[in-house]
């Protein structure tokens, strides 16, 4: 049953929506206070009332039924208390019923959300800068999927610019087949950093020469660039493996060579073009935004103009009701610009498209990319964070088996977690020792609770616990029902405002209500009814943690 419904449909305001009421309500910060509160602050102004003679009136026309058990005016707030046993008896039927797909639902079906995250530039390091996209884009790839929407992840790969050209010239002069063969995105990236520390006029011009020569379908240069291309996603699929990230679509930016030239077209007719200093832009000036780039004035495209041209493509492919950009704030200017293009344009779906802006993340120990080759490696930091979930785990339980499998996914599980706890806007600073702490409010906090609820379950086999005849829940208990009612809201809001990190705040808070029950009550040794009941809730707060971190990309260990 829906709660925030139900209520709102027994209360009457003049000129408010039953809808509207429902998404009013709150879970008061307190359940001392109640289970759910109506704030009647907004309706002060329609009713002409004081918000807290409209609680008095609105509780007091409220009769307590089988669902709603209390109701008191309090402080400008209705304040709700519902019946215990119904609400703990549908949670659980609810999650033993949908099980894995607890917490989705189908309001997506029919609606396609386009995902562009991660997009990795080719020959260049896959840094911690790109953590963040890679992991909040394919969070949200998972909970769009979750709500039953028809996702598309897309990695727009950075392959197309100069950088190429210098990277064959580099390889002309410095390179070895075999060397790159084998070292990989490394060596590619040691011939980068190399060309520009030492690369003179003449190779400069060289690499200029080459650029052009990829541009005009020469074969040997061709052959080349998909020979780097082809390493560097060799690299980074590995990466995606175990980060359990995937895509649907690599187009990059090159796959838009051919698909410009009608955008420019397009743009001309509309008589958005004009030409400034030699090259073609779009003036944005009348919006308060410097001009949109769409052809230098040597003829070549720019980011900006393979994006239109990418947003076209996208929409003419998949339909989609939103296309996502998740990307760095740092280009918040750029999405403002080529979005604005298209509205002008009149592309009425310009609208749709979304730009999810995140903010940086830093080293706590060292600092961030340079051209000259001082970069953070993602696989580096991964690496590390498995070697020290390894260190914690053996100091925690030295007699575990499989220590190498848990400490990849208490690694794994605490890279993405450290990226995307906090609200997605905020600058953070990547700490190993916070991260992985089993105190604080982390992965490896929530996994651990995973391990015990399972040591729970695994001591209670061959019980049969089935529901009891009447259930009075303890608050303990009480505080974990609701909080397991919660998750579906929880997953709804996380997508509609595009922070995985509701997700991860609410697995948080789920295990330690969990905690806190796992404490205070006996499980195995409490008395039949009660037993049952809780062995139920156990069952019911692994399975719901489970899913939460699921849609993180997060595995659970058996044990810790
Ligand atoms: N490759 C770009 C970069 O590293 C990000 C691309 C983001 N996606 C897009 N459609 N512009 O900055």
């Amino acid at each position: 049953m829906d709660y925030k419904k139900y209520i709102a449909d027994k209360i009457n305001v003049a000129g408010v929506g039953s809808d509207e009421i429902a998404s009013s309500i709150t879970l008061p910060p307190n359940s001392q206070m109640g289970d759910y509160a109506l704030p009647c602050f907004k309706f002060a102004k329609v009713l002409r009332k004081s918000p807290v003679a409209i609680a008095e009136a609105l509780a007091a026309d409220i009769i307590p039924d089988d669902v709603i058990s209390e109701v008191a005016a309090v402080n400008g707030y209705v304040n709700f208390r519902i019946n215990k046993d119904g609400l703990s008896r549908e949670v659980i039927q609810k999650i033993f019923e949908e099980w894995q797909n607890y917490g989705g639902s189908s309001v997506g079906a029919g609606k396609t959300v386009c995902i562009d995250y991660s997009s990795v530039n080719i020959a260049k390091p896959f840094h911690i800068g790109h953590l963040s996209t890679t992991v909040i884009g394919s969070s949200l790839y998972k909970i769009f999927k979750f709500l039953g929407y028809n996702a598309v992840g897309i990695n727009h790969l950075g392959d197309y610019g100069t950088q190429f050209g210098k990277l064959i010239s580099a390889y002309k002069h410095w390179g070895n087949r075999d060397e790159v063969q084998n070292g990989g995105i490394h060596a590619i990236n040691d011939l980068y950093v190399r060309f520009n520390n030492e690369a003179d006029e003449q190779m400069e011009r060289e690499a200029r020469e080459y650029f052009r020569l990829i541009e005009s379908g020469d074969r040997e240069a061709n052959e080349l660039f998909e020979w780097f291309k082809s390493l560097t996603l060799e690299y980074v699929k590995k990466i995606y493996e175990r980060l359990n990230v995937h895509f649907d679509s690599y187009a990059g930016e090159r796959f838009y060579t051919d698909k410009m030239a009608p955008v420019i077209e397009e743009l001309k007719q509309k008589g958005l073009l004009k030409e400034s200093n030699g090259a073609q832009i779009v003036d944005l000036e009348p919006y308060g935004m410097p001009p949109c780039l769409i052809l230098r004035s040597d003829g070549a495209s720019l980011y900006a103009t393979r994006d239109i041209a990418a947003a076209i493509y996208r929409k003419k492919t998949y339909d989609f009701y939103k296309c996502l950009y998740v990307v760095a704030y740092q280009q918040n200017l750029h999405f403002r610009q080529f979005f604005k293009v298209l509205e002008l344009m009149g592309k009425e779906w310009a609208k749709d498209l979304v730009h999810v802006a995140y903010g940086m993340v830093s080293l706590e120990d060292g600092a961030m990319s340079t051209r000259k080759g001082k970069v953070v490696w993602l696989e580096d930091v991964i690496a590390k964070c498995v070697e020290k979930a390894y260190a914690v785990i053996n100091e925690k339980n030295p007699a575990l088996e499989n220590k190498d499998e848990i400490a990849e996914k208490v690694g794994i599980g605490a890279v993405i977690f450290g990226a995307l706890y906090n609200n997605k806007i905020k600058d953070i600073t990547f700490s190993y020792d916070k991260v992985l702490s089993f105190e604080g409010e982390t992965s490896v906090y929530v996994q651990y609770t995973c391990a015990r609820a399972m040591s729970v379950i695994e001591k209670s086999a061959g019980y049969e616990a089935c529901l009891p005849d009447s259930i009075e829940p303890v608050e303990e208990e009480f505080e974990v029902v609701k909080a397991l009612a919660a998750f579906p809201d929880v997953v709804l809001d996380a997508a509609e405002k595009y922070e995985p990190s509701y997700v991860a705040r609410y697995a948080v808070d789920l295990a330690q209500k969990f905690n806190k029950f796992y404490f205070d009550c006996k499980i195995l040794t409490a008395q039949s009814g009660v037993k049952n009941f809780r062995i139920l809730l156990t069952k019911c707060v692994l399975r719901t943690l489970e899913n939460a971190l699921g849609l993180l990309g997060i595995g659970v260990p058996d044990k810790m």
